[in-house]
C-alpha cells in the first residue's frame, strides 16, 4: 500500500502499513504484528512533529520522530522475552527542545568536534558557531538534531525516510546540502540507518546517530556492568578539549583497549591521560577491516537480561562515549533522572576534526558527489 503522504493524514493515528505478512494467518504461522504507525508527537512553531512506530513480526519496536530525525524509544526483548525500552530519551517534544545531550538524534553537518570551529576548503577558510570549549561540536547551535525532517514510510513497508534541506552557509557550512535518512526495522531486530547527501558546493560531512543504550533498564542505572567488545587495535588519541592529535595509536596495554569483552567499569576509573581528557570514555575508534561496506564496529552485552547489541557500519571510526556528562539533571521518559554513566554511546562516523587532518580518511563532498553510508544496530539475547 503506498502512503499518501499529508500532514492532516499523519495527524490521525492510524496503522498506515501493514505488509504482506498480514495476510491470512494459518494455524502454523503466528499472525504477524508488523505495522508503521503514526501519531502526532508535539508541534513546533507551528508545525506538527509525526511520532513514526515501526513495529517488526515479533513485536519489538522502535519510536522515531521527525524532530532531529530522533530515535525515542527501543523496545527490545529481554532473554525471557520482556520487552525493554533500551534507549534515553524524554516523554515530550517540548523536554527534547529544552535541554537534550543529543539523545537519538541524528547529528550533522559534522558529527564530533571540529578544532577552533573553522577549516579550510580550495584555499576558503569556514567559520562554524563554537560551542563546545573552543570548538564546534555536533554540527553547532542548531545542528540536523535540532531541525524539522519530513519522514515517508518507505515503498517495503519497513522503515521510514527522513529529508531535510541545509540552506548554503546554515551553521556556517558552505553548499546547499540534501541529506536523507532512512531507518529500516527488521523482523531480525535489526535497526539498519543508511544516509544519503548531496551538495552543490564542496563541503564537509559526517553523519551519525547518537543514542544512548541502557540494554538493562533504559537509564536507570549505570552502564557500568555492560559488557563491550570493540573491534579496533587503534584509536586517535586526543587532546584536552577533545581534539585528534593527528595519531593512529596503537591499543596495546590501554585501558581504552576492548578488543576482549571488557566490563565497561573494570578500568574507566584507570589513571590514564585519555581517560582525564574525556572523563571517561570519549574517543574514536579506528575500526579494524579487511574490506570496504559494513564491518564489525562493536558489540555490547549486558549480563542480566541477557540483551545484545552488534554495531556494524560502513564508516571507518566509531565513538565510544561512556555518558560522563550526564549528571541526573535530565529527567528521562518514566520520570526517570538519567545519572552519570546512565547511558552509552557507539556513534559510528569519521573521526572527529577530519577536515583540519589531512592524513585522515577525508570528509569532503564535492558537487556531482553522493555521501551514502550505513549502520545496522542489531539487537538479540544471549
Ligand atoms: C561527545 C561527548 C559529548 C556528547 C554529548 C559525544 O558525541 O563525544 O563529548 O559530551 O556527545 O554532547
Amino acid at each position: 500500500m503506498r502512503f499518501k503522504h499529508t500532514r492532516t493524514a499523519r495527524a490521525a493515528s492510524v496503522v498506515v502499513a501493514l505488509l504482506a505478512w498480514a495476510c491470512a494467518p494459518t494455524q502454523t504461522e503466528p499472525e504477524s504484528m508488523r505495522s508503521i504507525e503514526t501519531s502526532q508527537f508535539g508541534v513546533i512553531e507551528g508545525e506538527p512533529v509525526t511520532l513514526f512506530t515501526l513495529t517488526n513480526a515479533s513485536g519489538a519496536s522502535v519510536g522515531i520522530i521527525e524532530y532531529g530525525g530522533i530515535v525515542v524509544s527501543l523496545n527490545m526483548p529481554d532473554r525471557d522475552g520482556n520487552l525493554g525500552d533500551v534507549v534515553l530519551g524524554f516523554d515530550t517534544l517540548d523536554a527534547y527542545v529544552a535541554d537534550t545531550p543529543y539523545f537519538g538524534a541524528i547529528t550533522g553537518r559534522y558529527a564530533n568536534r571540529i578544532a577552533g570551529g573553522k577549516f579550510e576548503i580550495d584555499g576558503t577558510t569556514y567559520e562554524l558557531p563554537v560551542n563546545n570549549g573552543p570548538n564546534s561540536l555536533h554540527g553547532g547551535i542548531k545542528g540536523f538534531d535540532k531541525v524539522i525532517w519530513q519522514g515517508t514510510p518507505t515503498e517495503s513497508g519497513d522503515g521510514v525516510s527522513f529529508s531535510y534541506v541545509s540552506q548554503d552557509g546554515e551553521e556556517g557550512y558552505p553548499g546547499r546540502l540534501e541529506a536523507t535518512v532512512s531507518y529500516t526495522w527488521t523482523d531480525d531486530n535489526e535497526l539498519q540507518i543508511d544516509y544519503e547527501a548531496s551538495t552543490d558546493k564542496p563541503t564537509v560531512i559526517n553523519l551519525t546517530n547518537h543514542s544512548y543504550f541502557n540494554l538493562k533498564d533504559g537509564g536507570a542505572s549505570p552502564i557500568l556492568d555492560h559488557v563491550l567488545m570493540i573491534n579496533a587495535d587503534h584509536y586517535t588519541p586526543v587532546d584536552a578539549t577533545s581534539i585528534p592529535l593527528g595519531e593512529i595509536a596503537s591499543l596495546d596495554g590501554s585501558p581504552l583497549d576492548f578488543r576482549e569483552p571488557t566490563a565497561i567499569g573494570a578500568r574507566i576509573g584507570d589513571e590514564n591521560e585519555q581517560l582525564g581528557f574525556g572523563a571517561g570514555y570519549d574517543h574514536n575508534y579506528v575500526i579494524s577491516r579487511d574490506a570496504d561496506g559494513l564491518a564489525l564496529a562493536a558489540t555490547v552485552s549486558e549480563p542480566e537480561t541477557g540483551r545484545a547489541m552488534d554495531v556494524l557500519t560502513a564508516e571507518p571510526g566509531v565513538q565510544f562515549y561512556s555518558g560522563n556528562f550526564l549528571d541526573g539533571h535530565h529527567i528521562g521518559k518514566g520520570q526517570v533522572a538519567y545519572q552519570h554513566r546512565s547511558g552509552l554511546c557507539l556513534e559510528t562516523q569519521h573521526y572527529p576534526d577530519s577536515p583540519n587532518q589531512p592524513d585522515f580518511p577525508s570528509t569532503v563532498l564535492r558537487p556531482g558527489e553522493t555521501y551514502k553510508t550505513s549502520t545496522v544496530y542489531k539487537f538479540y539475547t544471549r
